[in-house]
């Protein structure tokens, strides 16, 4: 695709001396604020031993404590914010699957920056101002929906704000309404492929353009079925509502290499996710987020539990992050091998006679721990074809892992669909069968 640089933004031109002046003056403040205005981040400094002055390079940042998601569940609902409510302009919370939700907040200037990363980063995909934009993340609580929403609207895009679910009719919007560009979970765009087929129409003959995917793990071998089977380009988005919601980092679609963090605002570390030592650039670890201009809801050294590491900047001057092994949470130990659902996913998805369906069965059968995958046979593979996955898929775990595992081939059509964010991994061990992940 053509070179995009006479749309840069002014943050997207700065130069890396000016980046890194412009980071640390954005830091200092931010720490400031944040010691300021939050009882929570007051304490924490104060028993690390550190203040806000004492941040005089972006190294220093190392000597401020981490904040997790306990410590936001710890201060529900408003304990986090450093504005008087009357400021706060929107909340959005997080589905909290176990126990209390996190509430986030956004203040005018949040949510114009927030609308201004989300622009950059439909632009950053292909989007141009005049294209229509079919949203098909959820909207509501969750940041995906209302983030991209007002991200398009701000890039001088028509929005159709369809939300998830109601496919078929999802499956009429792109028919009558011509958009160019879709956002939607990755796993959701695959459930929308099916409707496509059931309803006869062909996928590659729609208008889109540009797919912008995210709100959960997806593979290189994910991206080429979704681009094959709908002629489009595929890139991905990242964000977390504790950080702001979609747009912290993205793929740029000239280079499909990684996602550039829009560092003039989020400033990423990569740390050990045992000791939380930072790490050298180049190694894997968990991504740690400190914002640098929000006003609601600052966030210092924020631990994400996503695992990736960082690249320099390619199409842009702002470094890359690798795409998204898995979270850390979403890490499965069996017999202690370390399994991601996404390292199953790359390897479902290059055997032939099977649909990119999947899901992971955790079971207990005595005292050892088994995964089975369950992978969708294609309508058209025979039972001999079947057959052969199932041994391609149990060769490729052992070979590739290096654990063992259970496949079955189930029928076409028979596991759960996405309408949003997917669950791979089913755990049907006894409650008190260890930790969460722990097998
Ligand atoms: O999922 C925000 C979002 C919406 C991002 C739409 C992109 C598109 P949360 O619900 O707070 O926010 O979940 C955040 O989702 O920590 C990751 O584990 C995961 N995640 C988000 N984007 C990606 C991605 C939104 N591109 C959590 N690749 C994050 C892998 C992702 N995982």
């Amino acid at each position: 695709m053509a070179d995009a640089t006479d749309l840069l933004d002014a943050g997207e031109r700065l130069g890396p001396d000016e980046l890194r002046a412009l980071q640390l003056e954005r830091l200092r403040a931010s720490l400031r604020h944040a010691y300021e205005h939050v009882p929570f981040y007051r304490e924490s400094f104060d028993k690390a031993g550190v203040r806000p002055e004492d941040c005089r390079s972006l190294a220093d940042l190392a000597r401020f404590p981490f904040t997790t998601k306990a410590d936001l569940r710890a201060n529900y609902p408003y304990g986090m914010f450093a504005v008087p409510r009357e400021r706060i302009r929107r909340l959005h919370a997080s589905s909290g699957t176990t126990g209390r939700p996190t509430v986030v907040g956004y203040t005018d200037n949040d949510l114009a920056m927030w609308s201004d990363m989300v622009a950059r980063s439909i632009r950053a995909a292909g989007g141009r101002p005049g294209d229509v934009v079919h949203v098909a993340y959820g909207y509501g609580l969750f940041t995906g929906g209302l983030g991209a929403h007002y991200g398009a609207e701000r890039l001088g895009c028509t929005v159709i704000p369809a939300s998830g679910g109601m496919t078929a009719r999802q499956v009429q919007l792109i028919q009558d309404l011509e958009p160019s560009v879709i956002m939607v979970t990755p796993s959701y765009m695959l459930t929308l492929l099916d409707e496509f087929e059931r309803q006869g129409v062909d996928p590659r003959a729609t208008s889109l353009r540009v797919g912008v995917f995210g709100a959960e793990p997806w593979t290189e071998q994910m991206r080429q079925e979704i681009e094959e089977r709908f002629a489009i380009d595929a890139v991905d988005i990242y964000g977390l509502s504790e950080v702001i919601g979609p747009g912290v980092a993205q793929e740029c679609a000239e280079t499909k290499d990684g996602l550039h963090v829009w560092e003039d605002h989020f400033y990423p570390e990569i740390v050990d996710p045992v000791t939380g030592e930072v790490l050298p650039e180049g190694e894997r670890g968990e991504l740690v987020f400190t914002s640098l201009t929000k006003e609601a809801m600052p966030v210092v050294r924020y631990r994400t539990r996503d695992l990736t590491r960082l690249l320099p900047g390619t199409a842009r001057a702002f470094r890359r992050m690798e795409k998204i092994t898995g979270r850390s949470d979403d890490m499965v130990i069996l017999r202690g091998v370390n399994l991601f659902p996404t390292q199953i996913e790359e390897i479902v998805l290059r055997t032939p006679g099977v649909a990119p369906h999947f899901q992971l069965r955790l079971t207990r059968e005595g005292r050892l721990d088994t995964l089975t995958v369950r992978a969708e046979a294609r309508p058209d593979a025979p039972s001999e074809v079947r057959e052969a996955a199932a041994r391609a898929i149990v060769a490729a775990v052992k070979d590739g892992i290096g654990v063992s595992v259970g496949v079955e081939i189930v029928e076409p059509e028979s596991l759960e669909r996405s309408v949003g964010k997917i669950r791979r991994i089913v755990d049907l061990r006894p409650r008190d069968a260890g930790g969460p992940g722990e097998c």
